[in-house]
């Protein structure tokens, strides 16, 4: 074990684990922020995405010793209300249907959008190529993010 400190949605953390801990089970299980789902533990579907200083990372394949002084932002640090321009337009065309993969999906979205506010097709299907949906949502994930790129 040792001892850590992060910065999460703004706020400082510190956490006893072992180093090799992926941050996605410290976000869940030290800090209890379950909003970060689990889908496969091998960065392939997008489900644990959060964003490291700014950039999407896959929270299942970042050993906790890796982020260092990095801000992290989960989907509960997104906005405070949940009124995030991305946010906003996902209720607007409706996009979740079981809802497991959309915080990954959205933290992929708000991460594309924070660096490129105009995305072309070939933008959006490349910044969310790793976030898989196995409810097919993709065309309104897709839409969702147009409409969210006129907002921000
Ligand atoms: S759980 Fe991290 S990419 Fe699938
Ligand atoms: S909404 Fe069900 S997996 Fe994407």
């Amino acid at each position: 074990m040792s001892t850590y400190k992060i910065k999460v949605n703004g706020k400082e953390h510190q956490v006893d684990v072992d180093p090799d801990t992926p941050l996605l089970w410290v976000l869940r299980d030290n800090l209890n922020l379950v909003g970060t789902k689990y889908g496969c533990g091998i960065a392939q579907c997008g489900a644990c995405t959060i964003h490291l200083d700014g950039k999407a990372a896959r929270s299942c394949s970042v050993p906790i010793s890796a982020v260092a002084d990095n801000s992290i932002t989960t989907i509960e640090g997104l906005s405070e209300k949940g009124n995030h321009p991305v946010q906003n337009a996902w209720r607007e065309h409706d996009v979740p249907q079981c809802g497991y993969c959309q915080a990954g999906q959205i933290m992929s979205a708000s991460a594309l959008l924070k660096n490129n506010s105009s995305p072309s097709d070939s933008d959006i299907d490349g910044a969310m190529r790793g976030n898989i949906c196995r409810c097919g949502t993709y065309v309104k994930i897709k839409a969702a993010i147009k409409t969210a790129a006129k907002n921000t």
